[in-house]
């Protein structure tokens, strides 16, 4: 596992961008086939969707040939309720990229049969082609897209049930009324995370130093599960200072070292 560390959470975003840019031209450079890529939405995200916006609008990237899967959405939110991981995207990203709607996938809370929506998701990133690229968050317990501490390491997309922890931390979407926020959701697993070539995952904020120290230090458990991203091989966590500021002051400095070696 790599850790990128920046000095805020400006830059945090903007090395995400920037990754994830150039690993769809890299791509586009060998290949027709689409670059697949997995999305998050939280607060976390919006940053690195704006610079991403703005290289589309300013030509220096497309979406065209790109295929995206979000990674989760509430159960039984109307997808026009502006809570909704579908607002989300399409306000902060799709809206603005020239990505084709036909190549936007986003679970399906509303869907009569769940299960039924899970397992088709899974066949469809198969049909795709599987990820390229998954780019997703963490929670402040450790989760990795609605993996909440105990699911299994090996999952898949399915329903899922919240934790309190999360309702609360949500909450401030939902007039911080933990009683409006959705108890279900739709989510990818770990292990549909842990398939794609590449992972990065974007943590900031003091909030997160916690989980960071767990997931970075710690033993991959299924108590924190972004921790099993110990276990893939091209896994990327980047944090400003704040999410970093739990690691060891050994653990920092060598970080810091690989990547001032790697750019040497
Ligand atoms: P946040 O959410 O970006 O709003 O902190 C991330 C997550 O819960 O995965």
């Amino acid at each position: 596992m790599k850790v990128i560390i920046r000095d805020n959470a400006h830059e945090a975003s903007l090395w995400v961008a920037h990754r994830i840019a150039a690993a769809i031209k890299a791509k586009a450079a060998v290949s027709d086939k689409p670059f697949v890529l997995g999305l998050c939405t939280g607060s976390t995200p919006i940053e690195t969707y704006a610079e991403l916006a703005r290289m589309v609008a300013a030509g220096e990237l497309s979406f065209r040939n790109v295929i995206s899967f979000n990674m989760d959405e509430y159960v039984g939110l109307p997808v026009e309720h502006p809570e909704s991981y579908h607002s989300f995207m399409f306000r902060n990203l799709f809206d603005k990229i020239d990505e084709p709607r036909e190549n936007i996938h986003i679970l399906n809370g509303l869907a009569e049969d769940l299960e039924a929506e899970c397992e088709e998701y899974e066949k469809a990133i198969v049909r795709a082609g599987g990820f390229d690229l998954f780019f997703g968050g963490i929670g402040e317990d450790g989760h990795i897209a609605f993996n909440e501490p105990f699911s299994s390491l090996s999952s898949r997309t399915r329903v899922v049930t919240l934790t309190d922890d999360t309702i609360r931390v949500n909450s401030r979407f939902f007039d911080n009324d933990p009683n409006l926020v959705p108890k279900q959701a739709l989510s990818v697993g770990v292990a549909t995370v842990l398939s794609a070539a590449e992972v990065i995952v974007l943590a900031t904020g003091p909030k997160k130093a916690r989980a960071i120290q767990q997931s970075v230090e710690g033993p991959m458990t299924h108590m924190i599960t972004v921790s099993a991203l110990q276990n893939h091989p091209d896994g990327i966590i980047v944090v400003d200072d704040a999410a970093a500021g739990e690691l060891k002051v050994n653990s920092y400095n060598y970080f810091k070292a690989v990547e001032a070696a790697e750019n040497r």
